[in-house]
């Protein structure tokens, strides 16, 4: 059991979490945490990460929690996995969509020169899956009234991250769903949401070009620096939990104050020394960059 506080949020609740691969993963913490608080927790990934991921280490960690084996791009793969959850547990109380990949950035493809079957990809992957997520678990009876759904995206949705490239339009595309499911979802009492968490150290992240300077960034520019993956865990767990009924289609940043920053001062700082210092200014391309007045 855990070393730190916890308070029994989903206690008597279940859920299934799709997307922990290891120890750095978003889902590999909410999974854990969720079950510190109390849940009955079921894990879902592909055969490869499976394979290739700590995932029955996990498993063990959250009380020899079943592992369902899923495509999250495949019908038939998601049918069967909320008819075998369903078998195993019962209808669940919330469905964590933890899932992300984009082969255009693994191959650091320009954005101007996308692979479209790769783009299609990542919006099947990193998007649509959770329609998919959605729609079956409601065909099976697999959610039960007043249930949670909780989706992970990244400010890249909004405003424009370079390197972020094709994943920007999946999470625009993610957090439309959400909309879009919102009112029908509200129906049966059931809540769905995004978290919008700070750039994570995980597989995924750490595959987009220029992440560790992204990282630095992204702390120098929040007030509260960056959020860890233990700390997206943390609030996950309280959209999960019935003290937070109310909240829906929302898409919550999680990501200590950076999305309401305009500048901090330390960036400031940095940005003025660095553009007035002749050898650094050279080493960063800026050595003919004149301020407009
Ligand atoms: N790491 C970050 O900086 C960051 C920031 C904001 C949001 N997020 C989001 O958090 C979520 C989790 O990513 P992570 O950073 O923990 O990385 P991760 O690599 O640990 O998790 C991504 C998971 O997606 C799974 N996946 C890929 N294709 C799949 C498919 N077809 N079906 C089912 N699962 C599939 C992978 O096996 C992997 O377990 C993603 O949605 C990611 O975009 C990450």
């Amino acid at each position: 059991m855990p070393d730190k506080a916890h308070y029994g949020l989903l206690k008597g609740k279940k859920g299934i979490v799709f997307g922990p691969l290891d120890e750095s993963s978003i889902g590999w913490q909410i999974a854990l945490h969720a079950y510190n608080e109390g849940a009955e927790i079921a894990i879902s990934n592909v055969a490869t990460a499976l394979r290739f991921g700590n995932i029955d280490e996990l498993a063990g960690k959250c009380g020899d929690a079943p592992v369902i084996v899923c495509d999250a791009t495949k019908n038939e793969d998601v049918d069967k996995a909320f008819v075998e959850l369903k078998k195993k547990f019962g209808p669940v109380d919330f469905i964590v969509h933890s899932i992300g990949m984009s082969q255009n950035i693994r191959k650091q493809m320009p954005y101007e020169e996308l692979n479209y079957e790769w783009f299609m990809r990542t919006l099947d992957v990193s998007g649509m899956s959770l329609h998919r997520l959605v729609s079956y678990a409601l065909r099976n009876g697999a959610i039960n009234d007043g249930g949670s759904i909780l989706a992970l995206s990244y400010i890249a949705s909004q405003r424009n991250y370079w390197t972020y490239s094709d994943m920007g339009d999946a999470k625009s595309l993610l957090e439309s769903i959400v909309r879009s499911y919102g009112p029908r979802l509200a129906q049966r009492g059931i809540r769905i949401n995004t978290i919008s968490q700070s750039p994570t150290y995980t597989k995924a992240g750490s595959g987009i070009p220029g992440f560790e300077q992204m990282h630095e960034y992204s702390d120098l520019m929040s007030p509260l620096g960056n959020a860890s993956a233990e700390e997206c865990a943390e609030y996950a767990v309280t959209l999960l939990s019935d003290l937070t009924r109310k909240v829906t289609m929302q898409n919550l940043f999680h990501d200590g104050g950076y999305s309401s920053m305009g500048a901090t001062i330390p960036m400031i700082r940095l940005a003025h020394e660095a553009l007035h210092d002749e050898d650094l200014a050279r080493r960063v391309d800026l050595e003919d960059y004149k301020p407009s007045r």
